[in-house]
């Protein structure tokens, strides 16, 4: 029997992989701790809320007190971590509260598996749910490996290399049995359209401007959710304590090249003339430090677990406009009230 704890799965991807745990692990008890911040929403998950191994706990990971006696009180087995401060952009308006979440909030975390688990670490996992960013940026060849040194450039990627080194210290020091991914850019439905592909769906829909940052050269490779969420369950299954897994979509894509058939597929589903959305691209001022390209080297997963992306990146595109579109009362509720504070100030 295993209580696992996720965090951080009110999000967008911590919705997939919770979704997915509950539908194929019915003897596991999933309990979803999540802060819900501005990227939080239950509505994610209201299709899996009733169902009986399920629970949702409402806490913040940087409350130690808490996390403690939820570990005691839940009898917490093992932790899929995906709480974080999770936008670039933001990371560079206000550096500190990814600092908190995201490095704070993972030792916390630690420190009470360590409390928990002692006298048992074998029989525990804290898998660590992190990023490609953690890298840095490439030039026009090579792929991040599993052994790239680490060179973030950003506050967002400087707290996730922090929090990575944090869980790998502790299992070299405490003994805790660990697993960590870094994942390259994903898309999908219940993204918060802070993003780029679903804050052009927005836009298009909108008949927005379309704001593509500098040339809009950057590349970024890009990934399924619901595929990122299957790596995670072959990870957390099959792979093996200590080791770390890049997770990627073997699928580069420059930005303005992504933004442009994003267009011609929403002209075709709004029925409007091929052209007409593309007409509102608009390049603005490039964002500070902005990594040129990421691209993730799968291999490891593929050859040792078996693991490889279900979706081609255009069928995968269309699903994720065809929920955007089908889902407009949430892609309303997310954007109303503080959403256009956030816009308004990052877009001026
Ligand atoms: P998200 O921003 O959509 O969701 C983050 C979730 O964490 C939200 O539900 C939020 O309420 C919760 N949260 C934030 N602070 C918290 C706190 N202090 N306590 C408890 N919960 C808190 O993020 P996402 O895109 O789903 O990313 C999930 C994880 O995957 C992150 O760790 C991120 O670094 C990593 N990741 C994301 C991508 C991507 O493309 N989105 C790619 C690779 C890795
Ligand atoms: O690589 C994995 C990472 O991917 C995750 O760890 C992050 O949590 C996730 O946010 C994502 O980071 P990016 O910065 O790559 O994603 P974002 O959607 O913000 O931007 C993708 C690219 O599009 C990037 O080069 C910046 C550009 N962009 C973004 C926005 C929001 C624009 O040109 N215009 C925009 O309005």
């Amino acid at each position: 029997m295993k209580n696992i704890l996720i965090t951080g799965g009110a999000g967008f991807i911590g919705s997939h992989v919770v979704r997915l745990f509950i539908n194929n692990y019915p003897n596991y008890n999933i309990i979803n701790l999540d802060a819900l911040t501005y990227a939080g929403n239950l509505e994610n998950l209201s299709d899996i809320e009733g169902s009986k191994n399920y629970k949702f706990v409402k806490g913040d990971i940087c409350d130690a007190q808490f996390i403690n006696e939820l570990m005691q009180k839940e009898s917490i087995t093992d932790i899929i971590h995906l709480a974080a401060e999770s936008h670039v952009d933001r990371s560079i308006s206000d550096p500190l509260s990814f600092v908190r979440t995201n490095v704070i909030g993972t030792v916390n975390l630690l420190n009470a598996a360590v409390a928990a688990w002692k006298d048992a670490y074998d029989q525990h996992i804290f898998y660590h749910v992190s990023t490609d960013e953690v890298y840095g940026s490439l030039g026009e060849t090579g792929f991040f490996l599993e052994t790239t040194s680490y060179d973030p450039q950003s506050p967002y990627s400087a707290s996730k290399a922090s929090s990575d080194h944090f869980v790998r210290a502790y299992a070299n020091t405490y003994g805790l049995n660990i697993k960590v991914s870094n994942c390259s850019n994903n898309y999908g439905p219940n993204q918060f359209p802070e993003k780029l592909l679903p804050l052009m769906i927005n836009n298009i829909k909108n008949n927005k401007p379309l704001p593509v940052y500098g040339k809009g050269e950057n590349i970024r490779d890009w990934l399924y959710v619901v595929d990122h969420a299957r790596a995670i369950d072959d990870i957390f299954h099959k792979g093996k304590v200590g080791e770390t897994y890049n997770v990627g979509g073997f699928n580069e894509w420059k930005n303005i090249d992504i933004v442009n058939l994003l267009c011609k597929v929403m002209d075709k589903k709004l029925n409007r003339q091929d052209g007409d959305s593309a007409k509102f691209i608009t390049f603005v001022k490039d964002r500070a430090g902005h990594d040129m390209r990421y691209a993730i080297d799968a291999t490891k997963i593929n050859k040792d677990l078996g693991w490889e992306p279900s979706l081609q990146f255009e069928e995968g595109l269309e699903k994720t406009v065809d929920w955007y579109l089908e889902n407009e009362a949430w892609l309303k509720n997310v954007t109303s009230g503080k959403y256009q504070e956030y816009y308004d100030e990052q877009y001026a």
